[in-house]
């Protein structure tokens, strides 16, 4: 192994999904957002986890990423938020796969679809990106999916532009003209089974807001929406990721560190090489600021992060050494795996020995080097850290 890994909490998730569902009103049931390789996680092991916290439905981006839940077996509802070309209908009709409808069909001209097509219809009440802007439009497209015995009407919905925001009533303000739209459709026998508006920070905002059906993402993987949010359950953060210490070399003073020789020493620096780059999902916008955890203390990154490495200063570390397990982001890695111990494991028992491990250290409660903290000082999201993490890193389930 490179050295690189993630270790994927699928228990957290599956916890995750379970606390929120306490938060909902009754009977609303819960969509688990796994699109983009289930924000990164996997989305095969991601969506077995969310159905096991007692999610009822997935969502994915397309119809691609659907029909590979379908032939890992999954027969949950699946919905595609995207917008799924006339092809694909059939596809996704003979999958049992639901769609989005979000405003061209009618024209296009849709192939049979055998069994029913399940058809969402999807309404901009405020996001500007998918979705009918006019109710009217809405209700014909309704009327059309009715008028095909091939179709049937599932669901009805809207996204929400920044929930996440308690400041703006941009949210309240989309909620409301979705909550006409609904009346809309129910004043003219329109109104499908699944009515929906809510992701995490919508769900967490307002219960007015759950409606049929809450589509959660972020959440799920045990993120707030945002880096304040308050959420009103307990999350647990399912993505860690591990970067064993190459070599650790001492440098004299003045002396620099990596391309553009952007940091210089300002003291004799003993300097540690981590196998993880920007081409590993770690933004080189961390070059100078991101931190790791490296035998419980936080140590800066130095210098500008490479493709496939970066550098750390461990110089108040002294017991530091190449064979360390530098925590990335997640989880403090275990003591346990410090000192060569997890690189002189071979075979296949190493990946069960890395799971046994990471479960008996969490029990104890370790400190936690959080996507949102690591996401503010890269200015952007957990979200784009998660999607970011690349396939060549080797993901273990536990
Ligand atoms: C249509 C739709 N619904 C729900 C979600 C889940 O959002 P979040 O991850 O913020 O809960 C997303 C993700 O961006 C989405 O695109």
């Amino acid at each position: 192994m490179r050295g690189t890994f993630a270790v994927i909490d699928t228990r957290a998730m599956e916890d995750n999904v379970r606390a929120i569902r306490g938060v909902l009103r009754p009977g609303v049931q819960l969509l688990t957002a796994v699109k983009a390789g289930g924000y990164g996680h996997g989305a095969v092991p991601a969506a077995r986890a969310a159905l096991a916290g007692g999610a009822t439905a997935l969502g994915v981006a397309s119809l691609e990423e659907a029909l590979e839940l379908r032939r890992a077996g999954i027969d949950a509802q699946v919905l595609v938020f995207g917008r799924v070309p006339a092809v694909g209908l059939p596809v996704a009709a003979a999958a049992g796969v639901d769609v989005t409808l979000t405003s061209d069909w009618a024209t296009e001209g849709v192939p049979p679809c055998s069994p029913a097509l399940r058809v969402h219809i999807k309404v901009d009440t405020g996001m500007a990106r998918l979705g009918f802007r006019d109710t009217a439009d809405a209700l014909r497209a309704a009327e059309f999916v009715q008028s095909r015995s091939d179709m049937e009407l599932v669901g009805l919905f809207s996204h929400l532009a920044c929930a996440d925001d308690l400041a703006s009533d941009h949210a309240p303000r989309q909620a409301e003209r979705f909550a006409a739209i609904v009346n809309a459709f129910e004043a003219a026998g329109l109104r499908p089974p699944q009515v929906h508006l809510a992701n995490s920070a919508g769900t967490f905002r307002s219960a007015s807001w759950h409606h049929d059906l809450v589509r959660v993402g972020i959440s799920a993987y045990g993120l707030p929406p945002s880096a304040d949010f308050p959420v009103p359950c307990t999350l647990t953060q399912a993505m860690h990721v591990y970067a064993v210490v190459q070599r650790v070399a001492w440098l004299d003073e003045g002396e620099t560190v990596g391309y553009g020789a952007t940091f210089r020493t300002a003291r004799r620096t003993r300097v540690a090489t981590l196998p993880i780059g920007y081409a590993d999902g770690y933004h080189r916008v961390l070059s100078n600021r991101g931190q790791v955890l490296l035998r419980g203390r936080r140590v800066p990154v130095i210098g500008r992060v490479c493709m496939d490495q970066m550098m750390v200063d461990v110089t108040d570390v002294p017991e530091a050494a190449a064979g360390d397990v530098a925590t990335v982001y997640g989880m403090a890695a275990p003591d346990v795996w410090n000192g060569g111990a997890l690189q002189a494991r071979t075979g296949a028992d190493v990946a069960q020995w890395i799971c046994d491990t990471f479960r008996a250290h969490q029990a104890t409660q370790p400190s936690v080097l959080s996507l949102t903290e690591v996401a503010r000082a890269a200015d952007t999201i957990s979200y784009e850290l998660m999607c970011a993490l690349a396939p060549r890193v080797v993901r273990l389930y536990v």
